[in-house]
């Protein structure tokens, strides 16, 4: 007797080599519909279109391409709406919706996998839906990116300390250190369009790993789905997710990023620093100290870095020492790769929303530059001008500072026979680079802190994003 497809109870996709159903824990363990069916738009997209390959090559014809088209059509609907019934024995997003379109359309919808495998199905799924999400993620960037070119030009003449060893240095403008922000954001959102463009390369066509025997016409289907190419190697294109790995590394340094700025932003805002206010819709309180306003938002996204640095690490772990081509662990990839799309959308959203929003508290900023000693890199190269060596500069200035942390006065706050104890050449005009204004200014040079250095960088930064637009 011959077995008909419907024999055993096993699952419709193999039923016909197998003899006993599947044992219901491994169906539960090896099921990922729980969490790929966040794919199924994508999928549908993908069949779609190959369904129109297929039939453009007379594999099938119109009248099953158009009944496909339209069944998924409604199955689009369907999930859209909330009402598709999710099966875990059909195991992952692409057997439900086939299962459901042979339902709806009968044998035709059984054509649907013709010349193609769900291994090069879910490669192109997870691609389709990683570029969109990018483009997301892009834009949040974008609009991160403007408020800090924006805050910065407001800020540009506000003074506050720059640090080194988190001990005051030299002034610096408030315009300056956010500029500083947005170039290190520049440079991750340059990894993002980088990695975009390899993740818009087509593996479908490479079947389970060899390719197909049907006249299949990949160029096509890329064509349809907006890719830049076919995979060039069906091997490597059913088996690979670096592109997966390259997107987490970029979100990884881009948490980094946000997770500097937000230990600035937190410490910015306690009483000790009292640089900033944050509007009290991004803090919340204390249950029990009622003086308490807490920065919980960015101590959060500083918090977040974490999880997505461990999903790096699985996902490369996960890749390590695969052998070609598929394997059953890559359904791994993609509780990873969805939560780092969900915190980096998130964290971009809270930084975006918040660094508008941020106060400075100039008087205070100014105040704690000047307590620290912040000038005494310009005595000393005011004392260089007037002949003296650095080295014997670097010592002299150094007296000046002891005798003041003793008398417990700044150096613009000495009098001029006070500052002349220690060199001769120390005239009146000495006042004029001891000021933090004079001090900033001073340093006017490209990617110096003066504020018209940090005006002219702010509309260069600008200009470098909106040509950044027209990119994706
Ligand atoms: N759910 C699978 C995954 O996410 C789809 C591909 C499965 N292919 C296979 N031959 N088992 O990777």
């Amino acid at each position: 007797m011959s077995p008909s497809p419907t024999s055993n109870s096993t699952n419709q996709s193999w039923g016909g080599r197998f003899n006993e159903p599947t044992d219901a824990f491994v169906e539960r363990f090896t099921a990922s519909v729980g969490f790929d069916r966040r794919l199924a738009l994508h999928d549908i997209q993908g069949s779609v279109a190959h369904a129109t390959m297929l039939a453009r090559v007379g594999v099938l014809t119109d009248a099953e391409r158009d009944a496909i088209v339209a069944g998924l059509g409604e199955i689009r609907a369907e999930i859209e709406a909330g009402t598709f019934e999710w099966s875990v024995q059909l195991e992952d997003v692409h057997m439900n919706i086939e299962a459901r379109l042979t339902e709806k359309i009968g044998i035709t919808g059984k054509k649907l996998h013709t010349g193609r495998s769900r291994n090069d199905q879910v490669a192109t799924d997870i691609r389709l839906f990683l570029r969109d999400e990018i483009d997301l993620v892009a834009a949040e960037l974008t609009r991160l990116r403007e408020g800090l070119i924006t805050l910065a030009e407001r800020e540009a003449d506000t003074i506050m300390p720059g640090f080194t060893h988190l001990q005051t240095a030299q002034p610096v403008t408030f315009g300056h250190h956010l500029l500083a922000w947005q170039e290190m954001l520049a440079r991750d959102h340059a990894r993002l369009l980088d990695c975009r463009g390899r993740v818009n390369v087509l593996p479908l066509g490479a079947a389970a790993l060899a390719g197909t025997t049907y006249p299949i016409d990949r160029h096509v289907t890329a064509e349809l789905l907006g890719f830049e190419r076919p995979a060039e190697n069906s091997l490597d294109a059913v088996s690979d997710r670096d592109f997966a790995i390259e997107f987490t590394a970029f979100a990884s340094l881009l948490l980094m990023h946000l997770s500097r700025m937000s230990e600035e932003l937190v410490l910015w805002t306690s009483a000790q620093f009292d640089f900033i206010d944050l509007p009290d819709r991004f803090c919340t309180g204390s249950s029990i100290m009622p003086q308490k306003k807490n920065p919980d938002v960015p101590e959060l996204v500083r918090g977040k870095t974490g999880r997505v640095y461990g999903h790096l690490m699985g996902l490369l772990t996960l890749m390590k020492s695969q052998p070609l081509a598929y394997n059953k662990d890559n359904q791994e990839d993609k509780e990873p790769l969805f939560d780092t799309l969900d915190t980096v959308k998130d964290c971009l959203k809270a930084f975006a929303d918040m660094v508008p929003a941020i106060e400075a508290r100039k008087a205070s900023m100014h105040e704690a530059a000047r307590r620290g000693f912040s000038t005494a890199t310009d005595l000393a190269d005011y004392l260089v001008r007037r002949g003296v060596a650095f080295r014997d500069a670097h010592e002299i200035v150094g007296q000046s500072v002891a005798y003041g942390l003793r008398q417990k006065k700044d150096l613009s706050e000495m009098s001029l026979e006070e500052l002349q104890q220690f060199s001769d050449v120390i005239e009146a005009d000495v006042f004029e680079v001891l000021t933090l204004e004079g001090s900033v200014a001073a340093r006017n040079h490209i990617g110096g802190t003066a504020p018209d250095q940090v005006r002219a960088a702010a509309s260069r930064a600008r200009e470098a994003l909106t040509a950044l637009g027209g990119a994706t």
